[in-house]
């Protein structure tokens, strides 16, 4: 595989011909685009594994004795095993594909149906997508548990001594994201999970937002659960996994029934099958469990701390610039951030912003972020959110400030 980049040099130009979609024009405009939270763009070297999947041995897996099958399932086991080195598990059977981070969230408070009961307490963030949350309150609608909120503050950080206040022995379970979607927020996670375990509770972080800036360790972590989705990191939609330390993922019950999930099946009577298939029903998304493995691949190549180094440059360069538009606000200050913006400038709708950019060539979020309830602590309806991944330049910046005065001169 070409990697672009060599390890202490970062060039970004040749980083950027990696990705294909970058050299297109958007309505008669260079593409500027800075919606990498909501998804991040693909490199030539994830479509050429996407490509040779089907060109040569698209086959179902674990099934078949013939060898495309065999091939398949080789490739699909291997990229298991780069997503277990990559966040450092301990074990590839503690590593569950999924259809994304949503499906992740959704098997793990699936199975903890059975674990709680009325009296039960489980705690949140208010920085969390709603992804994090509506799994959790079906969860509390089942099993009669109460559900705290850890409140933030006005830069959008935690307010970690309400955390001290809220926990205690009957808390069972601790989610939030790792970093916030909507503000950028990187949250005191380790403060976190050392608190939950000292009342034997577990912890489960969305790293949907962290795994393109951060490479977490979840052993480091000691992280009960940790999920994420590929499409935020290079690679396709689809496709996602959760990690969960095994003591946890032998606890929690299957979420869904169906092949390749069970040891036998007979009209009476249903066992399963070990780690990591129980969770794994049906046909999974091989290709796209394939190419995350190459995209990893990708990530690594470059170098995550040369990715954090090069963004934090964009963060800095970008927020300077666009304070220095009157009227506009900032959401999201928090002193450890990656590299979003959330803002709006003075009464302006953020969708008119965005559309007016948009006919500029220039891709970013507007709205809630699927996070109302950030959104309400600010009263506001939504914020324009600007998403910088490493592909990104400051020559882009410079164009989108000068789109985002021209659209505020237009709307005033
Ligand atoms: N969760 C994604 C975002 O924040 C879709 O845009």
């Amino acid at each position: 595989m070409k990697i672009a980049a060599e390890k202490d040099i970062f060039d970004v130009q040749a980083v950027r011909k990696d990705f294909p979609i970058l050299s297109r024009e958007v309505n008669g405009h260079p593409l500027v685009y800075f919606d990498n939270a909501a998804t991040s763009q693909t490199p030539q070297q994830v479509i050429d594994v996407i490509s040779d999947y089907y060109s040569r041995y698209n086959a179902n897996i674990h099934r078949g004795v013939h060898s495309l099958s065999q091939e398949a399932t080789d490739a699909y086991e291997g990229a298991r095993e780069k997503v277990r080195a990559h966040f450092n598990a301990a074990k590839a059977h503690e590593i569950i594909f999924t259809s994304g981070t949503t499906h992740a969230i959704n098997l793990v408070a699936h199975g903890f149906t059975a674990l709680l009961s009325e009296g039960d307490e489980i705690i949140v963030s208010a920085l969390e997508h709603h992804s994090n949350i509506v799994p959790w309150q079906m969860l509390c609608e089942r099993t009669g548990a109460k559900m705290k909120v850890i409140p933030m503050d006005e830069n959008g950080v935690l307010k970690m001594e309400v955390f001290e206040d809220i926990i205690s022995e009957k808390t069972k379970l601790v989610f939030l994201n790792h970093v916030s979607n909507a503000l950028g927020t990187v949250n005191p996670v380790k403060e976190i999970i050392e608190k939950a375990h000292a009342v034997d509770a577990a912890v489960l972080l969305d790293g949907a937002q962290a795994a393109s800036h951060i490479k977490a360790d979840v052993q480091e972590l000691d992280v009960d659960f940790y999920v994420v989705s590929a499409h935020k990191m290079c690679g396709p939609t689809g496709v996602g996994v959760l990690y969960g330390k095994e003591e946890w993922l032998k606890k929690l019950p299957p979420y869904q029934g169906g092949g390749e999930m069970i040891a036998t099946v007979t009209f009476e009577k249903t066992t399963y099958a070990d780690l990591p298939h129980k969770f794994e029903a049906g046909t999974p998304n091989i290709c796209g469990g394939i190419a995350f493995g190459a995209a990893l691949d990708y990530m690594n190549g470059i170098g995550f701390e040369q990715i954090a180094a090069y963004e934090h440059e964009l963060l800095e360069y970008a927020t300077k610039k666009l304070l220095e538009i009157e009227d506009l606000k900032i959401y999201g200050l928090s002193k450890e951030k990656t590299a979003v913006i959330s803002f709006n400038i003075g009464d302006l709708h953020p969708y008119d912003i965005g559309t007016i950019i948009d006919k500029l060539g220039i891709a970013v979020r507007t709205g809630h972020h699927c996070a109302q309830p950030v959104m309400d602590f600010f009263g506001i309806p939504g914020t324009v959110r600007a998403s910088f991944a490493f592909y990104n330049t400051k020559e882009e910046i410079d164009i989108f400030v000068e789109a985002v005065k021209r659209a505020k001169n237009m709307l005033s």
